[in-house]
């Protein structure tokens, strides 16, 4: 069996993104990608609904420093909803949001606010791997098909995943435009501000979902069976408990580690537990937060900051415990610029990863992002798990949902 180096994809060459600093970025690893039932080769897009597109394109224009690059709407023959596309490094978001008042996203805005509909992907097979989901029982929403433009052809379908989540399977080795047919090119009038970085981050990490109690070794089982994906790590009961709440994790990857899927359960505790209180605003399993891949996590949170992003609040004692000191050891900054933005420290065997997590971004307490700069370290933050949690509870406690 030979372990070949994952070429890289269109959109890392495009962001001129090279393999050792993928591997440094997202943990990129050598796979044998003939012996996968069903290869992937990494993300292709995450879809979002949101309640205002055009706003929300706006926000992770100016806030996250994404790049508009293509648009769908009424003006495009579109009268349903309008879609923005916007790219940072090799990570690819879609904003949609109804314009016509039938529309079908109306109806999912309503039942789970602003959210992620769709972890799109992109495999070199889509018959393939729709074959083998199926012969393990996914549920097929799209059977394969092609669409077709001037660009070219792209073969797509999608399988569902949790809740109303679902995975679109794309190949578009054979099209070369801008994102999809019935899409335009289309760049923003925004500017950066002068000193802003060229971008905040440059690439997706890792995308957790939430489900509820019991069902995660259900899920972890279907990425198994359906999708090939391999366990990474563990973390289960009290490695991720609170006085007060508390949840499993575990995470499955596809075989180049480019897809990286930890999925949370609540866990009995003497409080509600944040998983909790996603699943009641969200009205269900869904997309917990997106890790966003940074080469200078202190400068993309300064300049986050600087447009108005919140974080988490880390507590003081963080930074002065010396069990923490001890068992972080050397890291590229010194502590006390860490303790000033609030950025967290892990380490393990491997290395170490510096990570930070922002507020929720919309009106319900849901969906979130994370910022996650890795020196060799290829695991979540374990460690900072519980340190995280007290300080998300402390939030959940001033909205009275504790
Ligand atoms: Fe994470």
């Amino acid at each position: 069996m030979t372990m070949t180096d994952p070429g890289l994809t269109p959109d890392e060459k495009a962001a001129n993104l090279n393999l050792e600093q993928l591997k440094q970025l997202v943990g990129l690893v050598p796979y044998n990608q003939s012996t996968d039932p069903f290869p992937v080769t990494g993300w292709d897009a995450i879809v979002f609904v949101v309640g205002n597109a055009t706003q929300t394109a706006h926000y992770y224009e100016s806030a996250y420093g994404m790049e508009l690059e293509a648009y769908s709407g009424p003006e495009t023959g579109n009268r349903d909803h309008k879609s923005y596309v916007l790219r940072s490094g090799s990570c690819r978001f879609v904003i949609s949001g109804g314009v016509s008042p039938d529309s079908l996203l109306l109806d999912h805005h309503r039942q789970h606010g602003d959210g992620v509909v769709d972890i799109a992907l992109e495999v070199p097979d889509v018959d393939r791997c729709i074959a083998h989901a199926r012969s393990q029982g996914a549920r097929v929403l799209e059977k394969p098909h092609d669409i077709s433009d001037e660009f070219g052809t792209v073969r797509i379908a999608a399988i569902a995943a949790y809740g109303d989540t679902r995975h679109t399977l794309i190949d578009r080795s054979g099209y070369t435009g801008v994102y999809l047919p019935g899409y335009v090119e289309r760049s923003a009038g925004y500017v950066k501000r002068d000193g802003a970085p060229k971008r905040m981050f440059q690439a997706l990490d890792h995308v957790v979902g939430n489900v509820e109690l019991g069902k995660m070794d259900e899920w972890v089982t279907y990425y198994n069976k359906v999708m090939g994906f391999l366990n990474m790590a563990e973390f289960v009961g009290d490695d991720i408990a609170t006085d007060y709440s508390a949840l499993m994790s575990k995470v499955v990857a596809n075989g180049n580690h480019r897809v990286k899927f930890p999925l949370n359960e609540p866990a009995i505790a003497k409080k509600r537990s944040q998983i909790d209180e996603f699943l009641e605003f969200y009205r269900g399993p869904g997309v917990q937060h997106l890790a966003l891949a940074t080469n200078d996590i202190l400068r993309t949170v300064d300049a986050m900051r600087a447009e108005g992003v919140e974080f988490l609040a880390t507590p003081d004692s963080y930074y002065s415990d010396p069990a923490l000191r001890a068992r972080i050891g050397e890291v590229r900054a010194p502590i006390e610029e860490l303790q000033s933005r609030g950025i967290l420290v892990d380490r393990d065997e491997d290395g170490y990863l510096l990570q930070i997590f922002t507020r929720p971004t919309g009106d319900r307490p849901t969906v979130f992002f994370e910022l996650i700069e890795r020196h060799g370290s290829l695991g979540f933050g374990k460690g900072n798990f519980k340190a995280l949690f007290e300080a998300i509870e402390r939030e959940q406690d001033s909205r009275g949902n504790l």
